[in-house]
């Protein structure tokens, strides 16, 4: 059953903007690609750095930390395909932004 947490309004996230977010307990990378939002765990697999503030360059976001590099659609892990990181669905409404917290 999804349950859908906003998160923040589109307009104050252009595309190719990254950002981290809280929705209720979790911490949220949410990632602007053209027209299309993508949502990761926040906290980075390696050793918890913020993937919210990392380089977002098309659909790959770069851990601020060290560098470790993911798919943002996918979760994909761009040099160890055994790891797919934790994503969330992405829904915006009416100028909103909304993340499921249920994990997919
Ligand atoms: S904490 Fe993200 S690459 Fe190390």
């Amino acid at each position: 059953m999804p349950r859908w947490i906003r998160v923040a309004s589109a307009a104050d996230h252009p595309a190719g903007s990254a950002v981290e977010l809280v929705a209720e307990d979790r911490i949220i990378a949410l990632f602007h690609v053209d027209d299309r939002w993508f949502a990761l765990d926040g906290v980075c697999p390696h050793q918890g750095g913020p993937l919210g503030k990392g380089t977002l360059q098309g659909c790959i976001v770069t851990c601020p930390w060290h560098g470790w590099q993911f798919d943002v659609e996918s979760g994909q892990h761009q040099t160890t395909t055994a790891a797919v990181h934790t994503k969330f669905a992405v829904k915006v409404e009416d100028g909103e932004v909304y993340v499921d917290v249920d994990i997919e």
